[in-house]
């Protein structure tokens, strides 16, 4: 559907935006007003302040946000100004429809509209701190757009499981974020996703820090498969998001310096790749979740001074979940050899996923620590074997191992 230009885009934000049923308005895109804009996204939203309903606006720009609230009766003329903005994507959420709004060019008004159904939505505390990084049971466009919940905010059975991951995944990202002093840089966290695949890590984060945390934050996606990234930068439009991208390529092939580095599930060697690109580009934080471990596996022997590990790498099953382990060790002692605190967690349980371990690095400790080197040599006369993330890191770190 087509409307006539602006007046009648505002009179339709505006009815929307002051009705009793709003529940999220985020203007975003390239803007087409006559003075240039001071944001790159606005997100409105109802909260509740000292027991009164306002409207809340946060401001983001490059660098910082401020956030901004207004009883209904007040918040005409704020809106007006965001609106003489022209941001060309406008999304907006009531108890009763989803409205997607966008300018063309030519000044053409595009208009989606969809019903949606469910209870209204409480409000929210102005200052409350989620739980959950992604709350189910409401319309959520993000959830909806990324094929994880229907349009009444149900998450599919089919991807109960990767919903489970990622919020546990963002909840590991809260907490890194406090510890790696990387909340107010005074510009934006820049974060690189590899082996993003279809991208639904990388659209949650995206949204969970600029959204949720007010966090300024670019989020790169990286992949080798030509097809994923084509649908994830499909999705990133239809969600409108800023700072959201998308590259093809091989993870350690893009040439950028992140802050943070997160990997879920990138196959086999795929994490060292990922590991090696954040030591490499001095990111301040690593979150990785291994998969499938197939290289170290074929070169565990049961020889040497593993000879009395016969009875244990005899067995297929046995064997993989020695490699899987070793491989992880292997990783996190180079991490901390590189000078990255580093520990080693269950993020989700189990029943989520059966790779549920995160590496979790972040950079600040001592480099080549003498204990560290000892202990990376002594594992590997005993394994005899050369992991690959000692390949993937390249001269400056066997020579710190002094591996010849
Ligand atoms: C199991 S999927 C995980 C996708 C996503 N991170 C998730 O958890 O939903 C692994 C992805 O890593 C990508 N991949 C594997 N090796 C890669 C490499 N060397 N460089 C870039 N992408 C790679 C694959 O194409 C695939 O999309």
């Amino acid at each position: 559907m087509e409307i006539d230009g602006p007046e009648s885009l505002n009179q339709l934000v505006t009815t929307a935006v002051l009705g009793a049923g709003f529940r999220r308005a985020t203007f975003a895109g390239v803007t087409r007003g006559n003075t240039a804009s001071p944001w790159v996204r606005v997100v409105v939203r109802p909260v509740e302040l000292r027991g009164e309903r306002c409207l809340q606006f946060s401001y983001f720009d490059a660098k910082k946000d401020t956030t901004r609230n207004f009883l209904p009766t007040e918040a005409t003329t704020p809106l007006s100004e965001v609106l003489a903005v022209g941001f060309s994507g406008i999304h907006i959420a009531t108890d009763a429809e989803e409205l997607d709004l966008r300018t063309t060019k030519k000044g053409k008004v595009l208009v989606g509209w969809r019903a949606v159904s469910g209870a209204p939505v409480e409000l929210e505390p102005h200052n409350r701190v989620k739980d959950v990084p992604l709350p189910e049971g409401r319309a959520d466009r993000l959830l909806e757009v990324m094929g994880i919940a229907t349009a009444d905010g149900k998450v599919r059975p089919t991807m109960r499981a990767k919903f489970t991951q990622i919020n546990e995944f963002l909840k590991q990202l809260r907490h890194a974020l406090d510890a790696a002093e990387l909340r107010d840089l005074g510009r934006p966290v820049e974060i690189l996703d590899c082996g993003c695949g279809s991208s639904y890590l990388t659209l949650a984060a995206h949204h969970y820090l600029n959204n949720v945390l007010a966090i300024p934050a670019h989020v790169l996606g990286v992949d080798v498969n030509e097809e994923v990234i084509r649908k994830s930068a499909e999705r990133s439009e239809r969600i409108a998001a800023n700072g959201l991208s998308f590259a093809c390529g091989r993870i350690g092939g893009i040439d950028v310096k992140p802050d943070i580095v997160l990997a879920l599930h990138a196959c086999d060697t795929a994490t060292d790749d990922a590991i090696a690109q954040a030591i490499r580009g001095e990111a301040k934080m690593l979150l990785s979740v291994p998969c499938c471990h197939h290289a170290l596996n074929r070169e565990l022997r049961a020889d040497g001074p593993t000879e009395v590990l016969r009875p244990l790498l005899r067995h297929g099953i046995l064997r993989e979940r020695t490699a899987d382990l070793v491989t992880d060790a292997f990783r996190a002692l180079a991490l901390r050899i590189v000078g990255y605190r580093t520990d080693v967690v269950e993020f989700v349980s189990t029943e989520h996923t059966a790779r549920n371990l995160m590496i979790r690095a972040i950079r600040g400790a001592s480099v080549g620590e003498a204990v560290h080197v000892s202990e990376y040599r002594e594992m590997k006369r005993f394994w005899g074997v050369t992991p690959y993330i000692e390949t993937a890191l390249g001269e400056p770190f066997t020579k710190m191992v002094n591996v010849v």
